[in-house]
């Protein structure tokens, strides 16, 4: 077995580790994380490996983008088998700042994004984006790295990520990673480990819906009565909808009538006490 990364739990220490990398002229690539590791985390970390020497992955369960309602305590944490699970993707290091590390007492300062930031997620989950652009500008900051990757099973995120990039300027080429599924079509997610037996046998219905639906908006049906379609197969399947929508790729906003160019079909959706969010290109 593989030794596990070493881990640095404060920014002064992961600065001083890339630093070194850095002065011997290596790459440094990134992926943010909030633990409870699979397969399609460590997917991001290959590649993040296949443009840079070292990879840096950060596993901080951040407590800024829950609402208290949310599930930031029973969020699953598993720091040791994340580690291992690291070891066998060979990360370099790994970033696991502890609340006040990231958030010193006194705290108040926030970034926010308007543009990609607005409406879907933020509908449901008002301070999520705020709480996400917060601390994934800390991290951007202490880790610097050349490259940091961000999967597209959160798109929304990923886009509100390059936005937060390009309009700070901050010195990083963001990479978007295509989402990792089970065979039967459900995305990888932390969150999966909550579902019930049962609700996990119906959790695939999500991306069949978003499929079928893309199906018939490629081959010319209404947009409008396809998501209204899919919405009505996910309340059959016994989720709760929060949204089923068809946006441009770019940066969100409504997708035309009749639609064109890159478009992307999203939907969050919950199933007893789970929230699951999906998305399918067009
Ligand atoms: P987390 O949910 O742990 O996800 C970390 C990264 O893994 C995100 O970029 C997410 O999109 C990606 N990811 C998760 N499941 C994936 C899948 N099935 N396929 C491809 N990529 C996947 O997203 C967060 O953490 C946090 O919001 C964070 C950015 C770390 C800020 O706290």
């Amino acid at each position: 077995m593989s030794t596990p990364p070493p881990t640095d739990d404060t920014v002064a220490g992961i600065r001083a580790r890339v630093a070194a990398w850095r002065a011997a002229g290596e790459r440094v690539g990134f992926v943010p994380t909030m633990g409870a590791l699979h397969a399609g985390h460590l997917a991001l970390v290959r590649t993040a490996r296949r443009s840079a020497e070292r990879v840096v992955v950060s596993v901080f369960v951040n407590p800024t983008q829950f609402a208290p309602t949310e599930d930031f305590s029973a969020y699953p944490r598993d720091l040791a088998g994340d580690l291992s699970k690291l070891a066998s993707v060979e990360a370099d290091a790994v970033f696991a700042p502890t609340t006040t590390e990231m958030y010193p007492q006194g705290f108040a300062t926030q970034v926010s994004v308007g543009g990609p930031a607005i409406g879907l997620e933020t509908d449901f989950r008002p301070h999520f984006f705020a709480g996400v652009a917060t601390v994934v500008a800390k991290l951007l900051i202490a880790v610097g790295p050349d490259v940091a990757v961000f999967g597209e099973k959160d798109f929304q995120q990923f886009l509100v990520v390059r936005r937060l990039v390009a309009d700070l300027r901050l010195p990083v080429e963001v990479v978007g990673h295509p989402i990792e599924r089970e065979a039967d079509g459900l995305a990888l997610s932390s969150r999966n480990a909550y579902l019930s037996p049962e609700e996990r046998a119906t959790a695939p219905e999500i991306y069949a819906a978003l499929t079928e639906a893309a199906l018939a908006i490629r081959s010319g049906t209404d947009a409008q009565a396809a998501l209204s379609a899919a919405r009505g197969r996910l309340a059959a399947s016994g989720f709760v909808v929060d949204y089923v929508e068809l946006r441009n790729a770019e940066d969100l906003s409504p997708a035309e009538t009749p639609p064109h160019g890159p478009l992307r079909l999203l939907a969050a959706a919950r199933l007893g006490r789970t929230r699951l969010i999906d998305n399918i290109p067009l």
